[in-house]
């Protein structure tokens, strides 16, 4: 087994390698201004998104949010691990791949044993749905429930006949191959027992694919009334169930380009509705939307959906759905809430009122802005200032967790006109909100990146100073620093920066270090050294911030910044200091405790 590649070796690679060459070889590139653009190969469209800067020796896609350097760009294009991206590169410059020895390099070949697997099940069972003695109790169950042959064939429908094992013997002889059945989540093993058997057993098999298409887990359907309904494969290596949606790789493959997305509750409602031709719905896997969800939908299409039962359940799965959207609603982007009539799902409704009249609905879903201001004030009276100061209260965070941008700035105005408080005021108060949280995490999560001016049909009115921009300053000099390495230079590492909360702190003080170590590199090269962590996210993220980063003076900008971030931090701890002699007597203050507390009011009176 092959051993890790060196760091080292990943950035002298990076270095002789042009990234305008290795897309261009692939997509035809365009030059624009300074960077190169083309229509994004990740997603369709007919304006170029797609954008490659030369001097950096990245690309990135401000409609879909891809985005890397050279090799994230060959591991995305060509359907490869790193590995494989890091050797084609290589080959294309002449250079030998070195491997260092490790013992940790077991991971991703059981990864792909286990897909491969998993594949096997799918066409085990679907197999079974075509010749199975007991078939017919399958097909016409398919039958009765509507479904036609051919969604099922698109859905990759099949059937777990009756029995312990046939799946265990059709598959798993060898050890080996039963280890990946059990790793799978097919088997369900109980060594104490002595016992290894087929956890789908007499059920309808619904395949949950990937984005990618890769089998990674299966629903299951009793035929009848008996409980439980349906099974889910467990958590897995390969299945994570709160990140995945049922029916989304189908709806990405049958659009050409995804306008819109209907998010539902039941894999039924999914197969029902494509049958109808809506098909453009997916299904969480019985848990709540999350933002992960949301993250992962939103970089395919721009519009969202939530489809709820019209009963109390639904309405409080509704809110949940919100909250999970709120951090993710850049300008640009659309939620709407569609509820249905009591005891109706989208699977009986679609059947009942046909595809055009469930469409219709769903046009007329409302906007997620409409369910937020109505549901949030339900049970308040707007009419008294106790009702309108308890709405505020409970609205403020919200629109707080929204990204900045136009969007958030109309909440606010909304807000302000729904409490009769001005939008300064409730900027006041949101100031504070944030000040006490060390203005981190709130409005700038790694995962929130401002939709560009050019593809955005709203124009921001204009470029917003710096640290208010991203209400982050740590973010804030952690793309500064990859938009250009090189003013790191004459920087310290701010001794407050040890101390700070933030989550992102850490990375910037190991950036900070790498590139007090090694100066001469490159973003490409700080992008390549956390690639495929968490971090490297973060990073790729970040990238795409570059719209908000001032050309001017980059290296004053960085110094301001980090300035700026010792500043708060002094502040948050002259607040505690202030906060502990407010709750004195003031007559037993020393007299520098006095003009300490004076002189923290008069700030704030002058602020
Ligand atoms: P049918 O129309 O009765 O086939 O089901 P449905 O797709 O309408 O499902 P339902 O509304 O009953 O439930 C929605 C989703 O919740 C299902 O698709 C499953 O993901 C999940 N679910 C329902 N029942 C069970 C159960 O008994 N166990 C588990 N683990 N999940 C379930
Ligand atoms: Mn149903």
């Amino acid at each position: 087994m092959s051993g890790r590649i060196p760091q080292s070796f990943i950035d002298d690679l990076l270095d002789r390698l042009d990234i305008v060459e290795v897309i261009d070889r692939r997509v035809s590139l365009k030059k624009s201004g300074r960077n190169y653009t083309a229509c994004c190969p990740f997603h369709d469209e007919k304006t170029p998104s797609f954008s490659v800067n030369q001097e950096k020796q990245f690309f990135y896609c401000f409609g879909c949010g891809a985005g890397g350097n050279a090799i994230g760009f060959i591991m995305d294009y060509e359907r490869m691990g790193f590995p494989q991206a890091v050797e084609t590169l290589a080959d294309t410059v002449g250079l030998e791949v070195p491997r260092e020895a490790t013992v940790f390099q077991e991971e991703p070949q059981q990864k792909k044993n286990i897909y491969s697997t998993l594949e096997k099940a799918t066409d085990f069972y679907r197999q079974q749905l075509k010749t199975h003695p007991q078939k017919s109790r399958a097909v016409d169950y398919l039958k009765m429930r509507g479904l036609s042959g051919e969604i099922a064939r698109d859905f990759d429908l099949g059937y777990a006949p009756p029995g312990w094992d046939n799946l265990l013997k059709a598959i798993g002889q060898s050890n080996e191959n039963s280890q990946l059945l059990i790793d799978g989540g097919l088997l369900i093993d109980k060594p104490e027992e002595n016992k290894c058997y087929d956890r789908f057993r007499d059920r309808i098999i619904f395949p949950i694919h990937d984005i990618r298409g890769r089998v990674i887990a299966f629903g299951g359907r009793v035929l009848g009334d008996e409980k439980p309904k349906y099974l889910n494969s467990p958590e897995t290596t390969v299945f994570h169930k709160s990140r995945e949606l049922y029916g989304l790789y189908q709806s990405r493959k049958a659009n050409r380009q995804l306008q819109r997305l209907l998010i539902v509750e039941g894999y039924m409602d999914v197969v029902a509705l494509a049958q109808h031709g809506i098909n453009w719905a997916a299904a969480t896997l019985g848990t709540a939307t999350s933002t992960e969800h949301l993250t992962k939908v939103f970089r395919l299409c721009s519009e969202v959906i939530f489809c709820f039962d019209g009963d109390e359940a639904g309405r409080r799965a509704a809110t949940r759905a919100l909250e999970s959207a709120l951090p993710v609603m850049e300008d640009g982007r659309l939620a709407r809430f569609l509820f249905l009539p009591q005891g109706e799902d989208p699977d009986t409704l679609v059947r009942q009122i046909g595809a055009s009249r469930f469409t219709h609905l769903v046009d007329q879903a409302q906007p997620l802005e409409d369910f937020l201001f109505e549901s949030m004030a339900a049970n308040l009276n707007l009419n008294t200032l106790d009702g309108r100061a308890r709405f505020s209260k409970t609205v403020t965070p919200m629109i707080n967790q929204l990204p900045a941008g136009i969007f958030k700035e109309l909440m606010m105005t909304r807000l302000a006109e729904t409490t009769g408080l001005s939008t300064e005021k409730l900027a006041e108060i949101q100031e504070l909100h944030e000040a006490s949280k060390h203005s981190e995490e709130v409005s700038a999560a790694p995962d929130s990146k401002p939709t560009p001016e050019a593809a955005n049909p709203v124009q921001r009115s204009s470029k917003p100073s710096p640290p208010e921009a991203t209400r982050n300053p740590i973010l804030y000099a952690i793309a500064l620093l990859l938009h250009e390495p090189k003013a790191a230079k004459k920087i310290e590492i701010p001794s407050s920066l040890e101390h700070n909360e933030s989550i992102h702190a850490p990375l910037l003080m190991a950036i900070l270090e790498l590139l007090h170590k090694r100066p001469e590199s490159t973003s490409a090269m700080l992008i390549g050294r956390w690639y495929g962590e968490p971090w490297g996210e973060t990073l790729q993220q970040l990238l795409q911030l570059e719209q908000f980063i001032s050309e001017a003076d980059l290296e004053q900008e960085l110094i301001d910044t980090l300035s700026y971030l010792d500043q708060l931090h002094q502040r948050t701890k002259l607040d505690n200091q202030v906060d502990k002699l407010l709750s004195k007597d003031y007559a037993q203050l020393s007299e520098e405790e006095k003009t300490l507390l004076k002189q923290s009011l008069s700030d704030m009176h002058s602020k």
